[in-house]
């Protein structure tokens, strides 16, 4: 059965061994083998909220991210490794590499689901992610440092490509956006 605070404790001792990420992907698969326990958990500590932080320290986050159906996110970096879990939907990823000219162009889409496993993005990646309509997703993501506090994190904005210095709110705020285009294109 999972147990929420020993998978804490579990990542906690990961992240400061000589292998962290293959140490947590291993932890989170083994989360995964019981995803309705792993589901009532997160459920249980963080009711109700789509982005939910259920530990954090200087070497680690662990976040509860829940989208809605045909949710947009505008692209973004993070400056530090992180896996991802996917418990319900799916959660397209387009990775995105800097171009000479000093925009991004994208290199690579991949679809998560819970049945593709633990994916890992490298501490250097851009991405963007959409949900298709008619399906919300949920999933786990742990991190490799403090996401909710790391400064000279980047985003760009979708209409103009500029890059930003990145802000949750103006994030959530071109995410909205993007999904109502979508949603109005159908
Ligand atoms: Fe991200």
């Amino acid at each position: 059965m999972f147990n929420f605070e020993k998978f804490i404790d579990d990542c906690k001792k990961a992240v400061l061994s000589d292998q962290p990420q293959a140490q947590i992907k291993v932890l989170m698969e083994d989360a995964f083998s019981d995803p309705k326990a792993l589901q009532q958990a997160l459920e249980d500590a963080s009711p109700g909220k789509s982005v939910a932080p259920l530990y954090s320290d200087e070497n680690l986050t662990i976040l509860r991210v829940a989208t809605p159906a045909n949710f947009i996110s505008p692209i973004h970096n993070h400056l530090m490794w992180a896996m991802i879990g996917i418990l319900e939907g799916e959660e397209k990823n387009y990775l995105y590499r800097r171009t000479s000219d000093g925009g991004v162009e994208v290199e690579q889409e991949v679809t998560l689901k819970p049945e593709t496993g633990i994916f890992t993005l490298r501490a250097d990646a851009i991405h963007a992610i959409e949900t298709p309509p008619g399906q919300a997703m949920c999933g786990l993501h742990v991190y490799g440092g403090n996401i909710l506090e790391r400064s000279s994190r980047s985003a760009w904005n979708p209409e103009t490509m500029e890059e930003l210095p990145y802000n949750f709110d103006q994030i959530m705020t071109f995410a909205k956006k993007l999904s109502a285009e979508r949603a109005a294109a159908g």
